[in-house]
This record gives structure tokens, C-alpha cells and sequence, in this order.
């Protein structure tokens, strides 16, 4: 794993934003995988800027989202579509056709998990999979103990990311107890992953994610199993980590053209 470490989320969440842009101007008919939740929206904010100041185009990429609440429909205020319609799509330019959320309403979810794997294959595969990490190690909403060769699905969320979330939601009985998301193993054929995480409640999550063992109990952890995973995070949430001074090390001694800038 490539571990980057900032002093700061706003710091790290615009070393994320570099990454996504450097690839988009790379490849600008790339597929992104995408995520929700609190730690990337400071990165889409700089991607939006990055659109509208420098021309940043996204018209040729297509986007996979990694999950969806099963029960609420698109223009929910808390489902991921919205999220996303507002967090950014609809300040970019991105063709609508081209972006991907899975429907928690389909009729035949489980025939729907099926045709949203298919659809990542005939678009080509992710090139770059942005993620973020639950504080107990999720990544999508593969929960601990789940196959870490998971597919995408329909999982039953834990307690604990009941309770992270219960915030987003006025009541317990408006969230979701069900979700659709890419597997682990869905997560682990993306060409590059991008872990983003910020922030001390992560800091357990992030150890057991780069320095604890492959485990189903973190199912990040199988990132360590993955070709080329770059983690971005802050100081807070690099806290519990036994060998920072290592990442950065190994960060400084980056060939120029392994560099990000
Ligand atoms: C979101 C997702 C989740 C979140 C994780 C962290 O699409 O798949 O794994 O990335 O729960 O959430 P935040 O960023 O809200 O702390």
C-alpha cells in the first residue's frame, strides 16, 4: 500500500482531489468508482472547482457508485442518488447516462446486483475506486466477517454503522438496515483504489486496514491484497499507526514520476 499522510483533511482531501484529476486528464474517457459519506465531499467540492476554474472534463467518464439504502428511492434527501445529484453531478459535466448509483428500489434486487456487476465489466472495469473506511473497517457496506471475495449484494449494516449514520436519519426507523454494495471482491478488481480518511474516530480502522492482518473482521484490510492501493490520510487519523515515519520515508523518496504533483 502507498500511504500518504497530511497534516490536515483539508489538505488530504485535496491529494485526493489531484489524484482523480491527474487521471482524468490523463485518461479523460476513464470509469471512476465513487463514494459517499462524509469524507469525500471536500474532495468533490475541489473537483467541481477544478471543472469550473480549469476546465476540468468530465464528459467522456462514466461512474459506478459503491452502494445504495434498499427501501429509499432516488430523490430521497438521504439516499445516495441524491447525494450524489447534489454532492456532485449536477455541477459537473458528466453525462447523466453515464453515472451509475445502485437502485435500492428495483423490483428483483438480487437479478439488479447481478446486472450491475455486468455493467461495470462492459464498461471496461474501474480505473480508480474511491473509498472511504467505516470505523470498523468497512469499505463499501461490507461489514466485518463478511467474504472478503464478496460480490455486489444486498448486506444487513452492523450496529455500529447504524449508529455512525443514525445522524443523517430523523428517526431510527427511517434508516435503512439494508443496503445494495459492491462486494470486496467487486472493490479489488478496480485498477488503482483511493482510500480517503480523515479524522481520530478512523484511526483504529486505518491501523488494522494497513499494519493489521488480512482479516475478515476488517474488511479493508484486504486492500493489502490489492496491486496498487494508495491510502490518503490526516494526522488524526494516522495516530495509531506503529510506522508513520516509514510511509514517510518511502513518500520522499518517490521517483519524479511516481509523484502526484
Ligand atoms: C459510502 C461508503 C462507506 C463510507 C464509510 C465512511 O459510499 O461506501 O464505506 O465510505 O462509511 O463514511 P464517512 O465518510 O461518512 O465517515
Amino acid at each position: 500500500m502507498e500511504v500518504l499522510i497530511r497534516e490536515t483533511s483539508e489538505q488530504a482531501s485535496l491529494l485526493g482531489a489531484q489524484i482523480v484529476a491527474q487521471l482524468l486528464r490523463r485518461k479523460p474517457h476513464c470509469v471512476l468508482g465513487l463514494a459517499t459519506g462524509r469524507t469525500p465531499l471536500r474532495l468533490y467540492d475541489e473537483l467541481i472547482r477544478l471543472h469550473r476554474k480549469e476546465g476540468l472534463d468530465l464528459s467522456g467518464v462514466v461512474t459506478f457508485n459503491l452502494d445504495e439504502y434498499v427501501g429509499l428511492p432516488a430523490d430521497h434527501s438521504q439516499s445516495y442518488h441524491y447525494y450524489m445529484a447534489e454532492n456532485l453531478f449536477r455541477h459537473i459535466n458528466i453525462r447523466p447516462e453515464a453515472t451509475h448509483v445502485p437502485d435500492g428500489c428495483a423490483t428483483d434486487l438480487r437479478a439488479h446486483c447481478v446486472e450491475y456487476e455486468k455493467a461495470i465489466v462492459n464498461a471496461g472495469g474501474i480505473d480508480l475506486q474511491l473509498l472511504g473506511i467505516g470505523s470498523n473497517g468497512h469499505i463499501g457496506f461490507n461489514e466485518p466477517s463478511g467474504s472478503l471475495r464478496s460480490r455486489t449484494w444486498i448486506k444487513i449494516l452492523s450496529e455500529k454503522t447504524l449508529r455512525d449514520n443514525a445522524p443523517h436519519f430523523d428517526s431510527p426507523e427511517q434508516q435503512p438496515r439494508h443496503v445494495i454494495t459492491m462486494g470486496v471482491g467487486t472493490i479489488l478488481e478496480a485498477r488503482h483504489c483511493l482510500v480517503l480518511a480523515c479524522g481520530s474516530a478512523k484511526s483504529h480502522a486505518v491501523r488494522a486496514m494497513i499494519e493489521g492482518p488480512v482479516s475478515a473482521m476488517c474488511p479493508a484490510s484486504a486492500l493489502q491484497m490489492h496491486a496498487r492501493t494508495t491510502v490518503v490520510l490526516d494526522r488524526a487519523a494516522a495516530t495509531r499507526l506503529d510506522h508513520p515515519e516509514h510511509y514517510e520515508w518511502i513518500e520522499k523518496h518517490k521517483l519524479d514520476w511516481q509523484q502526484y504533483a
